[in-house]
C-alpha cells in the first residue's frame, strides 16, 4: 500500500485504541475474584443492547447502554451496588489506551495521514476518554454516532467517515480490533486492517480484513511512504 492509495486511517475506539477491560481491573481489588466475569459481560452487553436498540428502533446513547450493561453485569453477580457502578462509570472516562496506541497515532502523523476515530461512542464520552488517555492531540478528529442515532455495524455510521474526508470508501483504512466492526467497515467498502490481539478467529460475516496483524504497532509496515 502506498501513501497515495488512501486518504485517511480511521481507527475504531473502545477495544481498538482503548482497554475496556482497564476500568474494571482499576478496581479489581474490590470486585475480587468476579472482576473478570463483570468486565467480560460488561463489554458483551453493551454492544448486545447497542445493537438491539439499533433493530429495535429505540436508541439511546452510548453512555447510557453502557451504565445499563454495568446494571446488568453487577445483578449477574448478585453485586448490585450504587456506589460500585458509579465509580466504575467514572473510571469509564479514564480507560487507558493500549500501550501501542500514543507511538502508533505519531508514526502516521508523520506521514501525513488524517488520523480520525469513528466509534459508537456519545461524542462527550469520546472526548473525555481520548483526552484523558492522551490521544486526542494526535488526532484530527472523533467521530460520534450520536448524530444519526443508529450504531456500527450500520452502514450509516461508516458513511459519517467518508462525508467527513469527502471521499470514497476504499479511500479508507479503517483500523478495528473488533472482528464484527471489520466485518461491517469491509462490508461498506473500507479497506480494513483487523487488529486481532487475541488470536481470534473471523466472524463468518459479509465483509473482510485486508490486513490481519497482532497489533497497533505493526500498522506502520502496512504502508510505504513514497517521499
Ligand atoms: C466503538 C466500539 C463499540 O465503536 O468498540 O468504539
Amino acid at each position: 500500500m502506498t501513501q497515495r492509495d488512501i486518504k485517511a486511517f480511521v481507527f475504531d475506539a473502545y477495544g481498538t485504541l482503548l482497554d475496556v477491560h482497564s476500568a474494571v481491573h482499576k478496581l479489581s481489588r474490590e470486585l475480587g475474584p468476579n472482576a473478570q466475569g463483570i468486565s467480560d459481560i460488561w463489554r458483551t452487553k453493551q454492544l448486545e443492547y447497542s445493537w438491539l436498540r439499533s433493530l429495535m428502533e429505540s436508541h439511546s446513547d452510548f453512555w447510557n447502554v453502557t451504565a445499563d450493561a454495568l446494571t446488568y453485569a453487577l445483578k449477574y453477580h448478585d453485586m448490585e451496588d450504587q456506589d460500585l457502578h458509579a465509580q466504575l462509570m467514572s473510571l469509564y472516562l479514564e480507560i487507558s489506551a493500549y500501550q501501542d496506541a500514543l507511538s502508533t497515532l505519531k508514526e502516521i502523523n508523520k506521514y501525513k495521514y488524517a488520523s480520525l476515530v469513528l466509534s459508537n461512542g456519545s461524542q462527550e464520552m469520546l472526548d473525555k476518554s481520548l483526552e484523558n488517555s492522551g490521544l486526542q492531540p494526535l488526532l484530527d478528529k472523533a467521530i460520534s454516532i450520536d448524530d444519526v442515532r443508529i450504531y456500527k455495524p450500520s452502514p450509516q455510521v461508516y458513511k459519517l467517515a467518508t462525508d467527513y474526508v469527502k471521499c470514497q470508501p476504499e479511500e479508507i483504512l479503517f483500523v478495528s480490533a473488533n472482528a464484527w466492526d471489520v466485518a461491517g467497515a469491509n462490508h461498506f467498502g473500507f479497506r480494513v486492517a483487523w487488529i486481532n490481539r487475541f488470536k481470534r478467529p473471523p466472524e463468518i460475516l459479509p465483509g473482510k480484513p485486508e490486513f490481519i496483524i497482532d497489533s497497533l504497532s505493526e500498522l506502520s509496515q502496512l504502508y510505504q511512504p513514497n517521499n
